[in-house]
């Protein structure tokens, strides 16, 4: 309807049918999102050209909009938010998750600050200390939302960096870094590569850590531990991104104390171990570290953008991010002064919404499940015939089906024939297809599915 768009009276009247249509849209998507091949089809990906049309001079109006999003966009989606999606590491949004994200799209809340939107920042309070809690870290530890682990880990690092520089008499965060005493970083071999783009977006350098070994399973070697100087960043992993496997954190943190240095946890997904009884020693002395990155987006189950940055000090977080002017309130205990970020989406909500509906047992169960199914994968897989590479103990899987060019043609097949979909890695130097299970909706039938496809397409791959 041309000029509709702009025509506030029009716009208003046709909102909730605007929402509406998109909520049956969106039910409608989700009601085949389980049944449809994983990834989308050539037709579909090129479909998506329609939507680079010249920028219309008068507008399309909502409805319009929504229907070319619909029938171009939905079906060259990647079915990631249904059962079968085992790719990177990647939950699905649970219903209570996306029943929030809605309503809260509604609010259409900056959590910047309190005076903004007191319910955003009541939600972040209370969801933080839960996942705290949940986790067992000190009490006292608090952090931030942020877009993901990525971000999380640069500004867990940022308080880092500042707090060590700060006890060797250098203000990082007025003086920057030129001129400052040398920060010595330790990480070990298997650093997810995130990590060290965390060090280089805040000055640390991504090359010029101290690299420890690491075992078999990735996990860093803690013995014959090298001499560091001050003062010391040491960036441990709790879940490693191609074998769930995490670092022996007591012996770990002990050296890193007996330097004074700062111990950071990158537990993008592997830090939701703490949170079932069956794998909390996983991860045992975890908690001593000084801060941690994880994900909500991931293990838990919301939607994305949604990374948490969690500190035992705050007030290293606070000083590290504070931002004043003569416009804001005082932003201590305020988002927009706990993170990188100003302007934010409400993340605390769909968190507190998630947290509050599966409760502790419901996380528990959730990181019970996702290990349990990815156990029995590995089953399937060496039962019928095929390597897997890693000791199953968390959510990751890796499959070898011989020479890296067989395996490669697997992966290939499997991601084509669409039942599920599974991406590839390099292992100590073997080839391998990934499997995460990270979903909520994933159950032992959509493994065993998985299974007799992966199988299937093993047989026809020479
Ligand atoms: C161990 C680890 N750290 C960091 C990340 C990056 O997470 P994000 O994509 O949320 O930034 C991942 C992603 O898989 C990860 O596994």
């Amino acid at each position: 309807m041309p000029g509709f768009a702009l025509d506030v009276q029009s716009t208003l009247a046709g909102r909730a049918a605007l929402l509406r249509d998109a909520c049956e849209r969106a039910l409608a998507y989700l009601d085949g999102v389980a049944d449809r091949p994983v990834a989308p089809g050539e037709q579909a990906v090129d479909g998506l050209a329609e939507l680079g049309f010249p920028l219309p001079e008068r507008g399309l109006g909502g409805t319009q909009a929504l229907r070319l999003l619909d029938e171009l966009g939905s079906p060259a989606t990647v079915a990631s938010n249904g059962p079968r999606y085992f790719g990177f590491v990647t939950g699905g949004a649970l219903p209570a998750a996306q029943a929030a994200a809605w309503l809260s799209a509604g609010w259409d809340q900056n959590a910047a600050l309190s005076v903004m939107s007191p319910v955003a920042a009541r939600c972040r309070d209370v969801a933080i200390g839960w996942i705290a809690e949940l986790l067992g870290l000190p009490p006292g530890t608090s952090g931030a939302f942020v877009t993901g682990a990525t971000m999380a880990n640069a500004t867990c690092l940022a308080a880092a960096r500042d707090a060590m520089l700060t006890r060797c008499g250098w203000d990082a965060a007025s003086q920057g870094l030129i001129g400052a005493p040398a920060v010595t970083v330790v990480v070990g071999a298997e650093v997810h590569t995130t990590l060290r783009k965390a060090l280089g977006i805040i000055g640390l350098g991504r090359d010029r850590a101290v690299v420890l070994p690491a075992d078999s399973q990735g996990r860093i070697d803690a013995r014959d531990l090298p001499e560091i100087t001050a003062p010391a960043i040491v960036c441990l992993q709790a879940g490693n991104v191609n074998t769930g496997a995490s670092d022996p954190f007591g012996p770990l943190v002990e050296w890193a104390a007996k330097r004074q240095a700062w111990v950071h946890v990158d537990g993008a997904f592997g830090l939701w171990a703490a949170a079932s009884p069956t794998t909390r020693a996983q991860v045992a002395f975890v908690e001593q570290a000084d801060s941690w990155a994880t994900d909500c987006h991931k293990w838990l189950n919301t939607t994305y953008d949604c990374g948490l940055a969690l500190v035992s000090d705050l007030g290293t977080l606070r000083r590290s991010m504070e931002a004043t002017a003569s416009y804001l309130p005082g932003s201590e205990a305020e988002a927009m002064g706990l993170s990188p970020e100003s302007s934010q989406r409400a993340r605390g909500v769909e968190v507190w919404a998630v947290l509050a509906s599966l409760g502790r047992d419901g996380v528990a169960e959730l990181v019970d499940r996702c290990r349990r199914l990815a156990r029995r994968f590995a089953d399937g897989m060496q039962a019928a015939g095929f390597d897997v590479l890693n000791d199953v103990v968390l959510n990751q899987v890796l499959v070898s089906f011989g020479s890296q060019q067989r395996t490669d043609s697997v992966i290939a097949a499997v991601q084509d024939e669409g039942t599920c979909w599974c991406g590839p890695t390099t292992w100590h130097g073997h080839r391998a297809m990934r499997m995460s299970v990270s979903g909520w909706s994933t159950t032992e039938d959509d493994i065993d599915r998985s299974i007799a496809a992966v199988r299937a397409c093993a047989l026809q791959s020479t």
